[in-house]
């Protein structure tokens, strides 16, 4: 299944997540930063991840602004995943989360969510991720791939 997954990172955690979910996903996959990603180029893949850090509980500004592009029904016929990483879950009943608004987005713009958008999660500001977080991205990933096919 061509594959995409585009990340944003700050720090280097969530770029972390993103790679392991790619070499999770294997086969015809391409992982991309949000500078390296073309909002016009997403509709050529059949699988999409697109993950953020959470900043102020909802995806980065460069993430955000990246969305933004993708114009409806752009998504069409292509299956989406959301993850964010984040330091708690403590804020998410109030300001809402990164990986939530990044499904529903993806979504408006007609993509078929797969599976439950999925949060990692690091130690600090500037990480470093959880242990076991880089495992449970994989398996997380495999999932996907697997209700997708
Ligand atoms: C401006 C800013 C806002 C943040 N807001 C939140 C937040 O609302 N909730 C949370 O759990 N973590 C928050 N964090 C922590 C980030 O989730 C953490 O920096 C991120 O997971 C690290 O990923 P990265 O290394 O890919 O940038 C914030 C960090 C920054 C820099």
């Amino acid at each position: 299944m061509k594959t995409l997954v585009i990340y944003d990172s700050r720090y280097g955690n969530t770029e972390r997540i993103a790679k392991a979910i790619g070499e999770a996903v294997g086969g015809e996959v391409t992982v991309l930063s949000v500078g390296e990603a073309d909002a016009s180029e997403l509709k050529s893949f059949e699988l999409l991840f697109v993950g953020s850090p959470t900043h102020g509980g909802r995806a980065s500004e460069p993430m955000r602004d990246l969305l933004k592009q993708v114009e409806a029904p752009a998504l069409e016929g292509i299956k989406v995943a959301a993850f964010d990483t984040r330091l708690s879950t403590r804020w998410v009943g109030i300001f809402g989360f990164a990986a939530g608004r990044i499904a529903k987005s993806l979504k408006k713009k007609s993509g078929t969510l797969i599976g439950s958008p999925e949060a990692f999660y690091v130690e600090g500001g500037k990480g470093p991720l959880k242990e076991g977080e880089l495992e449970r991205a994989a398996a997380w990933a495999k999932e996907i791939v697997q209700s997708a096919t």
